[in-house]
């Protein structure tokens, strides 16, 4: 059972589907609205849990009734929430995001999640300690990023960063990094080149690289330059929110595997997702992906 650490951000996700994106001034009648719990960090602790990971997440929500929800969320997923901060400074962090065919806009408002600091990180060093893989994103402070990577490194731990959202990062960061999972759009930005091509960025990179492109799947280097595609798994698509994350998870929770395996088992996981409703609607556990992937080999080639 691979113990994995994530350090990230709690959401919770207020869902509109709508028949169209609202210009400014106008008002608008949408089709439906529900609350689902998010935010990068939670959604991939989930993930990784429902997949038999042992996961401990380190996040911070406000005392109030959403916080409260998402707190008893991850205790029912089995998740360790022993380090969880909960703070009267600010509201529980929110994205408010509208469903409109098959796009989605979203606004985050961070809220709690710009508390979790990097003293938090210390006082909780002994996770960082009893874990096999740390995981973070970018919807906590960098600084706390930052710190997470040090903390990692103190404790020869593998460090997976996926840099969502988007926002360019220092090369002293890229260093620390044993995994960088960005999606087409945040390569670029996150290595500060926005226009070279993929495999010259990927053989600049000191670690690892895999890159996800939605349906089409991901390409992963193996740090020695060569170049994998690992085919996207087809799915009839409910909601695509929280697939990155699903697929960010699953590599974490499958990370002794290698890299090919994870990557594979991951990009089944992040289609499963996505035929439910939610950002952690749909993820799958052990055993409904090991259904999906007897039934869709679908391998990686070089
Ligand atoms: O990656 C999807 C997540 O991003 C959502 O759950 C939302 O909370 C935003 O943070
Ligand atoms: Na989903």
């Amino acid at each position: 059972m691979t113990r994995v650490l994530v350090v990230g951000s709690i959401n919770m996700d207020l869902v509109v589907e709508s028949n169209a994106f609202p210009r400014p001034g106008e008002t608008l009648f949408g089709q439906h609205f529900a609350t689902h719990p998010g935010g990068k960090g939670a959604n991939q602790a989930v993930a990784a849990a429902r997949l038999g990971a042992q996961v401990t997440m380190l996040g911070c929500v406000g005392n109030d009734g959403f916080g409260a929800a998402l707190k008893a969320g991850l205790i029912a997923e089995g998740i360790d929430v022993r380090w969880l901060k909960q703070t009267d400074e600010a509201a529980t962090g929110i994205a408010q995001i509208t469903l409109c065919d098959a796009q989605n806009a979203i606004v985050v408002v961070p809220g709690a999640n710009a508390l979790l600091l990097p003293a938090d990180l210390d006082a909780a060093e002994a996770a960082f300690a009893d874990c096999d893989v740390v995981l973070t994103q970018l919807e906590v402070p960098l600084a706390t990023v930052e710190h997470a990577a040090l903390l990692a490194a103190r404790h020869g731990k593998p460090l997976i960063l996926n840099p969502a959202p988007a926002t360019p990062l220092a090369a002293e960061l890229l260093q620390c990094v044993a995994l960088l999972t960005p999606n087409e759009f945040e390569l670029g930005i996150t290595l500060r080149a926005a226009d070279a091509d993929w495999e010259t960025l990927v053989a600049q990179m000191p670690a690892r690289v895999v890159m996800t492109k939605g349906e089409d799947g991901a390409w992963f280097s193996d740090g020695q330059g060569q170049l994998q595609h690992q085919p996207g798994f087809k799915v009839e698509a409910v909601d695509t929110t929280g697939a990155g994350d699903t697929f960010n998870g699953a590599l974490a929770a499958f990370w002794p595997l290698g890299l090919a395996e994870a990557v594979w088992r991951a990009s089944a996981a992040g289609a499963l997702s996505v035929t439910k409703a939610g950002a952690q609607g749909g993820m799958p556990d052990l055993a409904t992906l090991e259904h999906f992937l007897r039934t869709h080999l679908q391998h990686a080639v070089g």
